[in-house]
């Protein structure tokens, strides 16, 4: 037997694989399709404190092994969450966990502070590439400053543990990851998507009603990897990887790069599967390679 659990500190996981976040709707979507008790854990849509509609159309276009998209993070709100969802959810044996989002570092609190109230979550993914409204836009994720203030006022108001998420739209990834840490952060996840653009050369027109959007999927796993081995060298607390994952060998390979686990996202839309399929693989992987523990892999990586 093989041993696929791994232990954050804060969370045990049955495995180390979850869905991330935009690309599992809120779980419950995926239900009739498969056993969600199979997954290491999922994480939810990006949530604000109210409703948003989202970017204006088109607001997804394919690239070579990518896929851009412009969503603007449409969700229905934390409230609609907490009474329609989070019930259905909270007695799987699963980790579940809440992506939070803000307009402010005070929105944050409130959308943490509110789901604290509820029970059924495992952890709270603090999505800190949202757009700030009072600072021209930047994301908390570019300044380390805005980061630990905005963890800071997350971790006064919640005592469910905390994954801080992370844009590669940065120089030095690891200042940004440290002050996530000494915020109190208990683990750091990425990375998001890496800003990007896509032209129509006939209508000389952006491909995306929002101009620019976000890449995702095999494309960009090369500078995932690079981020999860800076990041996981400069913080003591785990890194849970993603980037582009499509296999068992892809969750490997961020594990050995310093990744306790990680998290699949677009190969969700190519294949619905795409988890379990990747959790059987692992099993696989490891017992042909005589890997009795996963979490052996974490950090092994020979320079
Ligand atoms: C359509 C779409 C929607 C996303 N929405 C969110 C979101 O709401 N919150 C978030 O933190 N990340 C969001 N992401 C980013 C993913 O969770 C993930 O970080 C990124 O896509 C890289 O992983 P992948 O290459 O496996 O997709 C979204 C990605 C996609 C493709």
């Amino acid at each position: 037997m093989v041993d696929l659990s791994v232990d954050l500190g804060f969370l045990k996981l049955k495995n180390p694989v979850l869905a991330a976040s935009g690309t599992f709707g809120y779980g419950l979507e995926f239900k009739p399709f498969y056993n969600l008790e199979l997954l290491g854990g999922f994480v939810v849509k990006g949530l604000y404190f109210n409703p948003r509609e989202g970017n204006k159309p088109p607001r997804l276009v394919e690239t070579p092994s990518g896929l851009i998209n412009s969503i603007g993070l449409q969700g229905i709100g934390v409230e609609a969450f907490c009474r329609e969802i989070l019930p259905q959810l909270a007695d799987l044996d699963t980790a579940v966990i809440a992506n939070v989002c803000g307009e402010d570092e005070d929105e944050y609190a409130r959308v943490a502070e509110y789901l604290s109230r509820h029970n059924g979550l495992a952890a709270l993914e603090l999505n800190i590439s949202c757009p700030n409204v009072r600072e021209g836009g930047r994301c908390p994720a570019q300044n380390p400053e805005a980061t630990y203030r905005t963890v800071k006022k997350v971790k006064q108001v919640t005592s469910i543990p905390v994954i801080t998420k992370l844009s590669p739209n940065v120089t030095d990834i690891t200042s940004v990851a440290r002050a996530a840490e000494e915020a109190g952060s208990q683990a750091i996840s990425l990375i998001n998507t890496i800003l990007a653009l896509a032209v129509d050369p006939e209508t000389r027109r952006p491909k995306l009603g929002n101009v620019m959007g976000g890449l995702s999927g095999p494309a960009i796993k090369p500078v995932a990897l690079r981020m999860v081995f800076q990041v996981s060298r400069a913080v003591k607390v785990p890194v849970i990887g993603m980037g582009g994952i499509t296999s068992a060998t892809d969750v490997v390979e961020f594990m050995i790069t310093g990744a306790a686990a990680v998290q699949v996202g677009t190969a969700n839309f190519v294949d619905p599967d795409a988890c379990l399929r990747i959790i059987q693989g692992l099993e696989d992987w490891a017992r042909s390679h005589g890997v009795e523990r996963i979490s052996e892999l974490t950090g092994s990586l020979k320079i």
